[in-house]
């Protein structure tokens, strides 16, 4: 790609040290799109930016630690926070909230007040919930904009290819396939009508593994914690086209959870969005679902509703 505009795009990552963080971080470093990487956490950041600076690529690394977060998000476009506790047997994601939500208002705030432009990535769960959080920390230090503060829900896509691409027999990495609604369990909508020789079993069965992908890792880690590398991948991808949109491409659609009004009883909702230089371009509507989709629909919002509002509450404290 020609740049005719700024074609550099300088990253924080905050929570850089942890299971997510330090792949997510190593995959910054190798992409083309990254000019400087700002490696923020309250433990550790400094080593893993020490190490990840031998390697040869162009991206100037830097380490800050604890007492140094405002140093850490001064001057980016880009922030992805990884932050957070993860989920062990047992929890639910919303069950990270008490935890979580502190964690992400004050790295959101400190984001606000150095660098108000920035786009905002939030990964740490209950993604539901910290997206009205931080959106609602950012109004406080005056400098909300809901162009620019995501939720990555990446991975439930990665997934949805993934274990459709194994029952039809063709590579994942060909398909493209809509989730929309938010980030945990039932308010996980995939949309799978398109594929039409899958039998009406194997599209429940392929929705309820989409829908508890997570839950499978959490169990296989064993209080080890939850989903790390396939998530850094994920947050790769998604960053990876709000780098491209951010240097000027067109064109550039994923679905991300942000502020809309498509689903009209949810604030929050995640949708195909075209993604733009000052990041949500357009949000696309909710494509025209079937009933089975229309039953997942409905259970998505009842759950997500109570997600918002406790974000919302919590956030304008
Ligand atoms: P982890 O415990 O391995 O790493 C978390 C890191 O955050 C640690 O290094 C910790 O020191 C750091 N941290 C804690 N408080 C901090 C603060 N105030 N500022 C900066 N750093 C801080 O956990 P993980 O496996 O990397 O998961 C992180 C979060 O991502 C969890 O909430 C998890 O549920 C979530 N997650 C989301 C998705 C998704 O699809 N959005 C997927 C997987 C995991
Ligand atoms: C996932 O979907 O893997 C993440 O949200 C982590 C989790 O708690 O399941």
């Amino acid at each position: 790609m020609r740049c005719s505009l700024r074609c550099l795009t300088r990253v924080a990552v905050l929570g850089a040290n942890g299971g997510i963080g330090q792949p997510l971080s190593l995959l910054m470093k190798n992409n083309k799109y990254v000019t400087e990487l700002k490696l923020y956490d309250v433990k550790g950041a400094p080593g893993v930016a020490a190490d990840l600076s031998h390697i040869n690529t162009d991206a100037k690394v830097t380490g800050y630690a604890v007492e140094d977060l405002a140093k850490a998000v001064a001057d980016v476009d880009l922030v992805l926070i990884p932050a957070g506790v993860p989920r062990k047997p047992g929890m639910t994601r919303d069950d990270l909230f008490n935890t979580n939500a502190g964690i992400v208002r004050d790295l959101a705030t400190a984001v606000g007040k150095a660098s108000p432009k920035a786009v905002i990535g939030i990964i740490s769960n209950p993604v539901n919930s910290t997206v009205p959080v931080a959106a609602e920390a950012l109004k406080k230090v005056g400098c909300y904009d809901p162009r620019k503060v995501f939720g990555i829900t990446t991975l439930d896509h990665v997934r949805a290819r993934t274990f459709v691409g194994a029952a039809i027999g063709k590579s994942p990495t060909t398909l493209s396939i809509p989730v929309i609604g938010g980030h945990s369990g039932e308010t996980i909508v995939p949309l799978l009508a398109e594929f039409t020789q899958l039998s009406e079993e194997q599209v429940q069965q392929l929705t309820h593994r989409i829908q508890f992908g997570g839950d499978e890792v959490v169990k296989a880690k064993a209080g080890a914690g939850s989903a790390t590398l396939s998530m850094a991948f994920a947050g790769n991808e998604w960053a990876t086209s709000m780098m491209r949109a951010l240097n000027g491409e067109k064109n550039i659609v994923e679905c991300t959870y942000v502020e809309s009004t498509v689903e009209p009883s949810c604030a929050f909702f995640s949708s195909p969005v075209e993604l733009g230089k000052d990041g949500v371009a357009k949000i696309h509507p909710v494509p025209k679902l079937n009933a089975f989709e229309q039953k997942l629909l409905a259970k998505c919002v009842e759950g997500l509703q109570g997600n918002i509002k406790k974000g919302v509450a919590f956030g304008s404290k």
